[in-house]
């Protein structure tokens, strides 16, 4: 190692101290809100206000190592380059100094410190367009700081422009790129295929507006360098894998596997995929914040991720166990002194790492059994056929429409199909896989838009409260009567509610007044009514009801009514029982063939 991770944070934060910066330490990963963000993805996102004009207390130079999150490239972590947690090093001018002292600055660190040749350097800077001029000042600045004119591009807006993207109300401006040839040794690289980037300089002097942009009060500056790139790139390695962040999560994985991260392949990229995937878990959970593996926001970008790193678990032969090495490597030997809070919690982060381990093994296992049945269902036909026709040729292919169900229900990734398929000499239609998938993706637009419209047209007040009654009505008839009775019908307005469900004969009049005291009673208890989004699978395991075969998109709607009435379902409802009023059943008749219906109001 030329350079570890602990000497570039420092000299990092050691240069721009030196020219009067304040560390001002990392916050939390995730985003305050202000941006509507889920994560950091800059380390400029918790800096936003004092961007904009804030007066920050620790003055108007700022540094810092943040760590951040970009989940958007998630399916190419795996190769030699891409991470889901990474850090960025920044420093920032808070309307203080500007171009002149930035670029002499970033000149000075690349090529004093960090020992870049001058004349390899290239740099990008803003071509100019309506919103802001041709960069022209920084062109001359970097000119006469030693870069080859030849080596200064003037690009346009897609490249050397900076902002937070969709973000109305941010600071941006043009920024000003910095490249290095990724080998150093090769002759007339060209630009810019021969070369990786390094850094960011953004001149932030506008703020982002509905239509367009206005200059801020203000100029600032705002720098990031990504801390995990750079390494890889001062220590001349193509693998950003290979630096000191990871070496030792690696030689974890190979011992337990039994396989060598050298000999490339499937494992090494699933190495890759459990050492990143487990260093963000370990980052979320030991946030300030305390992210923890749920159904929502935050929570469920963090339970993909680890089950993304379980399943390759699989993939390279390790129990997910290995996990939990991994984890502790990351906390005591690699990020303990940077981040404090880690090495304090490492217990907790350990256990709730084992507990999403245990819950999607769980999953798994059901998808196990699910994926059993279809394989036995292939065998009964192949029998059965070869019986009638000795020229049979017997299947052994597992369909697509099976294969998206694993995947949609039971949360199993095509390739994990196939594998399990694989082991048995069978192969699995994928054509088929994708044709159920965009077959599924066209029936949830479907739905979503009748689901936007009858929001729009539909849903009064007094509906929205006949509408968690049916909630109630349905699981009081499953309590009284059977659990056997599902729904089979309803129909809304402002003045009552009809609802149908199955049933073998005609109510009592002690079972009428059974379920009508039963929803009285939820609705007396003012229970909260909880809306969460889950996969079909997770939703199916933590028996919600609701009609599965007939519901598509692979994140579903549910509303639980406190432990009362768990339901797949759309909405709109009310936020709490308490608000229905009375309960009356006026009616309860036959509707047809096995289907009873009952009439009743809300008064
Ligand atoms: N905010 C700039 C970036 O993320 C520095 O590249």
């Amino acid at each position: 190692m030329k350079i570890t991770g602990k000497e570039l944070r420092q000299k990092w934060l050691d240069f721009y101290k030196s020219k009067g910066h304040a560390d001002i330490g990392a916050v939390s990963l995730i985003g305050d809100g202000a941006t509507g963000v889920m994560f950091n993805v800059a380390g400029m996102q918790p800096l936003m206000p004092y961007l904009l004009g804030k007066p920050h207390p620790a003055g108007k130079r700022l540094c810092n190592v943040q760590g951040c999150m970009r989940t958007v490239d998630i399916d190419s972590v795996g190769d030699a380059s891409h991470f889901t947690f990474f850090e960025m090093m920044g420093n920032w001018s808070l309307g203080d100094y500007f171009k002149k002292e930035k670029t002499a600055w970033s000149f000075e660190l690349l090529t004093e410190v960090f020992g870049l040749d001058k004349d390899k350097l290239c740099t990008t800077v803003f071509e100019g367009n309506e919103s802001a001029p041709r960069d022209e000042e920084t062109a001359s600045l970097l000119i006469s700081l030693g870069i080859r004119p030849e080596h200064v591009f003037y690009l346009p807006k897609s490249d050397n422009w900076w902002e937070l993207e969709g973000t109305v109300g941010t600071p941006c401006g043009p920024d000003n790129e910095w490249f290095y040839p990724l080998d150093p040794s090769k002759k007339d690289p060209v630009f810019p295929d021969d070369y990786v980037e390094i850094g960011n300089d953004v001149y932030m002097q506008y703020r982002k507006t509905e239509t367009g942009y206005e200059p801020l009060d203000h100029k600032n500056v705002d720098t990031g360098f990504g801390f995990d790139r750079m390494l890889s790139f001062l220590n001349g390695l193509s693998d950003a894998y290979l630096t000191d962040l990871f070496t030792g999560a690696l030689a974890v994985l190979e011992k337990l596997s039994g396989k060598r991260y050298a000999d490339g392949g499937e494992d090494r990229r699933a190495m890759r995929i459990i050492a990143d995937h487990t260093r963000t878990a370990v980052m979320l959970i030991g946030d300030e914040t305390g992210v923890l593996p749920s159904n929502v926001g935050a929570g469920y970008i963090l339970r993909r991720i680890m089950r993304r790193a379980i399943r390759y678990c699989r993939t390279l032969g390790v129990s997910s166990d290995a996990m939990l090495a991994v984890a502790d490597v990351f906390i005591r030997e690699v990020y303990s002194e940077a981040y404090p809070l880690l090495a304090e919690r490492e217990s907790y982060i350990l256990d709730e790492i084992k507990k999403e381990a245990d819950r999607f093994e769980a999953t798994l296992q059901q998808g196990m059994k699910e994926f059993e049945k279809c394989m036995q269902g292939i065998a009964r036909k192949n029998e059965f056929m070869a019986k009638s026709d000795p020229a049979y040729i017997p299947e052994t292919t597992v369909g697509g429409k099976a294969a998206f169900r694993l995947y949609d229900t039971y949360g199993f990734p095509l390739e994990l199909t196939e594998e399990l398929a694989a082991e048995r000499g069978f192969g699995v239609d994928r054509a088929g896989f994708e044709e159920a998938f965009k077959e599924h993706q066209e029936k949830s637009r479907v739905i979503a838009k009748g689901e936007a419209k009858g929001g729009l047209e539909s849903h009064s007040e007094m509906a929205t409260k006949y509408h968690t009654a049916t909630h109630l009505l349905n699981a009081a008839l499953k309590t009284v009567l059977s659990p056997d009775c599902n729904q089979k019908g309803s129909n809304i307005n402002d003045e009552r509610m009809r609802f149908d469900f199955n049933f073998p004969r005609p109510m009592t009049a002690e079972e009428i007044a059974a379920v009508e005291a039963l929803v009285n009673e939820k609705i007396a208890e003012d229970l909260p009514v909880v809306y969460r989004e889950m996969s079909l699978g997770e939703a199916r395991q933590e028996h919600f009801v609701g009609v599965f075969d007939s519901k598509y998109g692979e994140v579903v709607k549910t509303y639980s009514i406190g432990d009362f009435s768990k339901e797949m379902c759309g909405g709109p409802h009310v936020e709490h029982t308490g608000v229905l009023g009375h309960f009356r059943i006026l009616k309860e008749q036959s509707s047809s063939a096995g289907i009873r219906r009952i009439k009743a109001v809300l008064e």
